[in-house]
């Protein structure tokens, strides 16, 4: 028996929180193993649930070690195709925003995977115990705003599975599955940096159509990104803290080679900046006319 332990009250782990019963490494692959959308998300917000009640007085969980799969379990729904493959509808009809929250819902349910699997992949790293909660809040969050997707889809007479959906949106993670500070530039950096630039107009147009379920799913998936952007941002300039690195020409060289494509414009700078990505980080990145690029 530790020292102590005998003191401590009953259903309480290490310094006071309420003890886990697994590690949190082990509980990101769960998630990562479920299939199922809902399951997935159910699971996902459990463990989550779980992970914050462990942490209350500030006690320190185990995280453990996981070996991660280089693909999550999927269901067996949606085809994944090439984006190109993937039917086109009219933005402003019924089928067009049904697509839309479709494609919603898809890029939601890879985000809820791609946060558990920097726990699983990344999680016995040494560092600060914040970079866990952070991205366990990251993927809970993400699991609501698939639900909520699945939700106004269900409520159209739809549903998540329906449509065909974009085979290459895990490519970002299986490529810095062994560097962890280009999976924070690249996913929270880039892909969902890019996520506050185009929601705006995504709730636009569900306005324009008075959608209003869609409209107040979306802003607040609008909301609660910015903070995973910043998580992103935070840790990523954490470690090239520690290494001793130039935060500015490090994400630059990161994004150029794992990315493999300029990053599109207009840019939200409003959020982008309340997410502690200044311009002088993606502009130079950015897919410009060559006389505004020099
Ligand atoms: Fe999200
Ligand atoms: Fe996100």
């Amino acid at each position: 028996m530790a020292q102590g332990e005998g003191a401590r009250p009953r259903g309480r782990g290490a310094r006071g929180g309420a003890r886990i019963v697994k590690p949190l490494t082990q509980m990101a692959l769960e998630v990562l193993q479920t299939a199922d959308g809902r399951e997935k998300t159910a699971l996902s917000h459990a463990h989550a649930a779980a992970w914050r009640a462990a942490r209350s007085d500030d006690a320190r969980p185990e995280i453990g070690r996981a070996a991660p799969p280089l693909q999550p379990a999927r269901p067996a729904k949606p085809d994944l195709v090439s984006p190109r493959d993937v039917p086109r509808r009219k933005p402003g009809s019924p089928e067009g925003r049904i697509a839309m929250m479709h494609a919603v819902a898809h890029i939601e349910l890879n985000a809820v995977d791609l946060h558990w699997d920097v726990i699983a992949r990344f999680g016995h790293l040494d560092l600060p115990i914040g970079f866990c909660d952070d991205w366990v809040q990251a993927a809970d969050e993400e699991s609501k705003h698939f639900n909520l997707m699945c939700d106004c889809l269900e409520a159209e007479g739809s549903f998540y599975g329906a449509l065909p959906a974009h085979a290459g949106m895990w490519r970002a993670a299986e490529e810095t599955a062994d560097d962890l500070m280009a999976r924070l530039a690249v996913v929270p950096m880039v892909l969902e940096a890019r996520g506050l630039d185009v929601t705006p107009g995504m709730i636009d147009l569900f306005r324009r159509a008075h959608a209003t379920g869609a409209v107040a799913a979306l802003e607040t998936i609008y909301a609660e990104e910015v903070a995973h952007v910043a998580y992103g941002s935070k840790w990523f300039h954490f470690l090239c803290g520690r290494e001793n690195c130039d935060p500015k020409p490090t994400f630059h060289a990161l994004v150029r080679r794992y990315f493999h494509a300029p990053l599109k414009p207009p840019f939200n700078t409003e959020k982008r900046a309340d997410a502690g990505l200044p311009p002088d980080f993606y502009w130079p990145l950015a897919d410009l006319p060559k006389a505004q690029s020099k």
